[in-house]
């Protein structure tokens, strides 16, 4: 039969089944997020590139309806609803980690695949948080903007050292390894919580394995890089932070939910929890949060991935991806 439209992947020329030439128009590729330049060049040429702002949905869902790719980073949610809007897509292209935001079940259901980049951005991300975790421990930003403001307040800005502090970390994965071996620089005693690692791994990285209650109560400081799940979700809250030692300081440069905000304004009113650096929030983009209010934290709008070296990882190993699924061709982990 002579090939239409849906056989674009199939490269029968039509003239050899005596059909009409058929042209199919090229691929779209909708990029609903800003990507590294590089993501573009690697993409190459043969596709119909789009763009729109994917955080907007009633901008999204109708821009959905051509798409045989789109390319998202965290800001864009791809649900069974934008699904249901793309009846040509082929694949969903997280540049990142977290797929939090896309509903891979149905995606699978539907035979659209989904991709991401795993480790393009584990490093910046293991920086961030060792950078937000000695922000907060001396009170960097707080201390900033007062001498900005025309004050000389040494006394008011006293913090602690790190070092001969036991450190717990929640997840002990791809980040939370790095940021474990960033830190074991400072002389700390490492501690994690993650019950699907193995225990001669730990051991060789120098980290004691312990249940959630030991590390809440014996870290001075908590680090969590968790992904976010329905059993991650929350797992933070009033009453896990009611038994930290008192000044603990938490970090949290994974997803936001996973310690639970209110609780954690509180906690630091209270000075339960000493201080504590936050990347990323419940709801995002956040404008509002009840700890941007507060001296003791140091907040940053997920930039945890925002590096140029991270970036281009990113952009470039999903444009790739993007590029040999749309081609029919084999896809490798990226
Ligand atoms: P990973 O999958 O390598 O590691 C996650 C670890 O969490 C795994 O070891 C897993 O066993 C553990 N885990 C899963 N469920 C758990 C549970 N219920 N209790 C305890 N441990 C559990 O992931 P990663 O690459 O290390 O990323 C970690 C998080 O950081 C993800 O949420 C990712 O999206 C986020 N992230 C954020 C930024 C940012 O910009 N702030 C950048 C990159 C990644
Ligand atoms: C990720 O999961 O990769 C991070 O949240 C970074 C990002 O989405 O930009």
């Amino acid at each position: 039969r002579c090939p239409g439209v849906s056989d674009r992947r199939r490269p029968v020329d039509p003239a050899l089944l005596g059909c009409a030439v058929v042209t199919s128009p090229a691929p779209v590729v909708l990029i609903a997020e800003e990507l590294a330049p590089s993501a573009l060049e690697v993409l190459g040429d043969g596709f119909d590139v789009r763009h729109v702002d994917g955080a907007d949905r009633s901008a999204l869902l109708p821009a959905l309806a051509e798409a045989h790719a789109v390319m998202i980073r965290s800001a864009t949610t791809i649900d069974a609803e934008a699904l249901a809007a793309a009846p040509l897509l082929e694949v969903v292209a997280r540049a990142g980690i977290g797929l939090d935001n896309v509903d891979v079940a149905a995606a699978t259901a539907r035979g659209v695949m989904v991709v991401n980049a795993p480790t393009s951005n584990i490093v910046s991300a293991a920086e961030h948080a060792v950078a937000l975790l000695l922000a907060a421990a001396r009170r960097i930003p707080a201390a900033d903007a007062s001498l900005r403001a025309g004050t000389w307040k040494r006394s008011q800005f006293t913090g602690v050292e790190v070092t001969e502090k036991t450190v717990g970390v929640v997840g002990l994965g791809r980040i939370g390894v790095l940021v474990a071996q960033r830190l074991a620089a400072f002389g700390v005693t490492l501690i994690a919580y993650d019950p699907y690692i193995q225990p001669g791994r730990a051991q060789q990285l120098g980290v004691r394995m312990v249940g959630l209650d030991e590390l809440l109560r014996e870290s001075d400081f908590i680090t969590v890089h968790l992904p976010k799940t329905p059993e991650t979700l929350g797992l933070i809250g009033a009453d896990e932070l009611a038994t930290t030692k008192r000044g603990v300081i938490l970090v949290n440069a994974a997803r936001g939910g996973l310690v639970d905000e209110a609780a954690l304004a509180d906690a630091l009113r209270s000075g339960q929890v000493g201080a504590a650096g936050i990347d990323v929030y419940a709801t995002e983009p956040c404008t509002d949060s009840p700890l941007f209010g507060l001296p003791n934290t140091v907040v940053t709008p997920h930039l945890g991935a925002s590096t140029s070296e991270a970036q281009d990882k990113a952009g470039t190993a999903v444009a790739r991806s993007v590029r040999l699924a749309l081609q029919g061709d084999f896809v490798p982990d990226a």
